[in-house]
C-alpha cells in the first residue's frame, strides 16, 4: 500500500479536484501542499457542483481528515469566506475534520494588492504573467524572504506588532517606489486580529498528525494544485505560479520524508489548455480552440477568465512523467473529443530547423518551438459517462492506448464526465 500524490501533469485545470475526490474514498487523510486559493477544483456529486479553492477536496466527504500543509500560503479571509459557502452547501467543516499547519505563511491584502499593481504596470508594458491577482507571489516571496506572518503568529499578539513592523519596511519601500500609499501598521494589526479566532481552532502541528497517522497505516493522498509547466523551476518560467507544482513538494510541503511520497498519479487532460500568458506550442486559435473550450467547458473557476485550448501535447506530459516520477495518469475530459473527425497529438519540436523532444528551458526558444503532429482518426460515438472500458469506441481506445505509448506512462484512470462515478478505474494507485 502506497500514499498518493496527484499532480497535474500539464498547465493546470486537469481535473484534479474531481479526481482527488474520487480517489480520497480510498484514503483517510487528504493532504494540500503548495499553491493558495488561486486554485480552482472543481467536484460533481449527483449534480451537486462545489468548488474549492483553498480548501483540499477530501473536505467534502465526511470521515476524512483534510489538512492544509505549510507549504500552502493562506489567506485566512478567504479561508473563511470558502469555509461558509461550502457549509452552506452542507459540508461539515470543523476543527476535528481539517487541520492547518501552524508554520503556513498568510497572504494578506498587501500582498493581493501589489499583485495587482505589478500585474497592472506590466500590462503597459506587455510583460504581464496572468496572474490570478490572489497575492500568491508577494506571499510566496515573503516566505523566503523570511518576513512573513504565519498562522501561528496569530497566537501570539504580543510579538505579532513587531513582525508587522519588519514586513512594512520591505512593503511600504516597495509600494512608494510603485507609486502608492503606504500602508498603516494599524490597519495590518486589524486584519490579522479580526480573522484569528475563526482561523486558530484549526492550527495544529501537522508534521505530528501526518506522522502518527503513518505509523497508524493511514492511507495519505496528496492534492497537487497548479500543474507541472506551473511549476516555478520546471514550468515556462517566467510564465508560473510562484511554488514547486511537482510530486517532490509533497514532502516539505506538509512535514513528511520523502518515502512517504508513494505512487505519484498525473492528472492529464485529453488535450492542452491553459489560463494566463506565455508559450503554448499546440496552441488552436480557430475552430479546433473554439470547440474545445466550448465543449470542455473552458472558463477559469476563480477568476472566470476564457482557457487556451490546443491539441495534446505528448512532449510535454512526457517531460512531465519525467520531472514528478509519474507511474499512472489520470485521462480526463476524453468525453470533450467526441465528435471530431481528426485528432491531433504532438509528438515533438522543430526548434530552428532541429527536431527536439522536449521543452527547452529558455523562454526565448520556448516561444520559437513549433509542434510536430501526427494525425488520428476520431470517433463519432459518445464516450461521455463511460464506466466501463467495453463502453468505449475502438478509436477512443486506440487514442488513449497511443496517448500511454507517447508518454511513457500507463492509464490507472480514465475520466468520462465532471460526475464522480464516471470514471473507470484500471489501476488503484493506493495497492499499486
Ligand atoms: P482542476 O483545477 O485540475 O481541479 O480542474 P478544474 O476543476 O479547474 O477544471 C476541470 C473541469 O473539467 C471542471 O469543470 C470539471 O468538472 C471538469 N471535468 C473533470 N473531469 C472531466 C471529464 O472527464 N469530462 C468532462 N467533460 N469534464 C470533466
Ligand atoms: P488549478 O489548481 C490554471 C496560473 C495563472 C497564471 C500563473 C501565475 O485550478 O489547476 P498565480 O496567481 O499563481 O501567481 O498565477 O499561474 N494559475 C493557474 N492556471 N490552474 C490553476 O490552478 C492555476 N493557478 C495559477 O493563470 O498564468
Ligand atoms: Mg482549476
Amino acid at each position: 500500500m502506497a500514499n498518493v500524490v496527484v499532480v497535474g501533469s500539464q498547465w493546470g485545470d486537469e481535473g484534479k479536484g474531481k479526481i482527488v475526490d474520487w480517489l480520497s474514498e480510498r484514503a483517510d487523510v487528504v493532504v494540500r501542499f503548495q499553491g493558495g486559493h488561486n486554485a480552482g477544483h472543481t467536484l460533481v456529486v449527483d449534480g451537486k457542483v462545489y468548488k474549492l479553492s483553498l480548501l483540499p477536496s477530501g473536505i467534502v466527504r465526511d470521515g476524512k481528515l483534510s489538512i492544509i500543509g505549510n507549504g500552502v500560503v493562506f489567506d485566512p479571509h478567504a479561508f473563511v469566506a470558502e469555509a461558509a459557502k461550502l457549509q452552506a452547501q452542507g459540508v461539515t467543516i470543523t476543527p476535528d475534520c481539517l487541520k492547518i499547519a501552524e508554520n503556513t505563511a498568510l497572504i494578506l491584502s498587501l500582498h493581493r494588492e501589489l499583485d495587482g499593481f505589478r500585474e497592472d504596470a506590466a500590462s503597459n508594458s506587455g510583460t504581464k504573467i496572468g496572474t490570478t491577482r490572489r497575492g500568491i507571489g508577494p506571499a510566496y516571496e515573503d516566505r523566503v524572504g523570511r518576513r512573513a506572518i504565519r498562522v501561528m503568529d496569530l497566537a501570539d499578539l504580543d510579538t505579532l506588532p513587531s513582525k508587522v513592523e519588519r514586513l512594512l519596511t520591505h512593503h511600504n519601500a516597495l509600494r512608494r517606489g510603485l507609486g502608492h500609499p503606504e500602508v498603516e501598521h494599524q490597519a495590518v494589526i486589524d486584519e490579522l486580529t479580526s480573522v484569528a479566532d475563526q482561523v486558530l481552532p484549526y492550527m495544529d502541528r501537522v508534521w505530528k498528525i501526518l506522522d502518527d497517522r503513518r505509523r497508524a497505516g493511514d492511507r495519505i493522498l496528496f492534492e497537487g494544485a497548479q500543474g507541472t509547466l506551473l511549476d516555478v523551476d520546471h514550468g515556462t518560467y517566467p510564465f508560473v505560479t510562484s511554488s514547486n507544482t511537482v510530486a517532490g513538494q509533497a514532502a516539505p510541503g506538509s512535514g513528511m520524508g520523502p518515502e512517504a511520497i508513494g505512487y505519484v498519479l498525473g492528472i492529464t487532460k485529453a488535450y492542452t489548455t491553459r489560463v494566463g500568458e506565455g508559450p503554448f506550442p499546440t496552441e488552436q486559435k480557430n475552430e479546433i480552440g473554439e470547440f474545445l473550450g466550448t465543449k470542455g467547458h473552458e472558463f477559469g473557476v476563480v477568476t472566470g477568465r476564457k482557457r487556451r485550448c490546443g491539441w495534446f501535447d505528448a512532449v510535454l506530459v512526457r517531460q512531465a512523467v519525467a520531472v514528478n516520477g509519474i507511474n499512472g495518469i489520470a485521462l480526463t475530459k476524453l468525453d470533450v473529443l467526441d465528435g471530431l473527425d481528426e485528432i491531433k497529438v504532438c509528438t515533438g519540436y522543430r526548434l530552428d530547423g532541429e527536431e527536439i523532444d522536449y521543452l527547452p528551458a529558455s523562454q526565448s526558444a520556448q516561444a520559437r518551438v513549433e509542434p510536430i503532429y501526427e494525425s488520428l482518426e476520431g470517433w463519432k460515438e459518445t464516450t461521455k459517462g463511460a464506466r466501463s472500458w467495453a463502453d468505449l469506441p475502438a478509436q477512443a481506445v486506440k487514442y488513449v492506448r497511443h496517448v500511454e505509448e507517447l508518454i511513457g506512462a500507463p492509464v490507472a484512470l480514465l475520466s468520462t464526465s465532471p460526475e464522480r462515478d464516471d470514471t473507470i478505474l484500471v489501476t488503484d494507485p493506493f495497492q499499486d
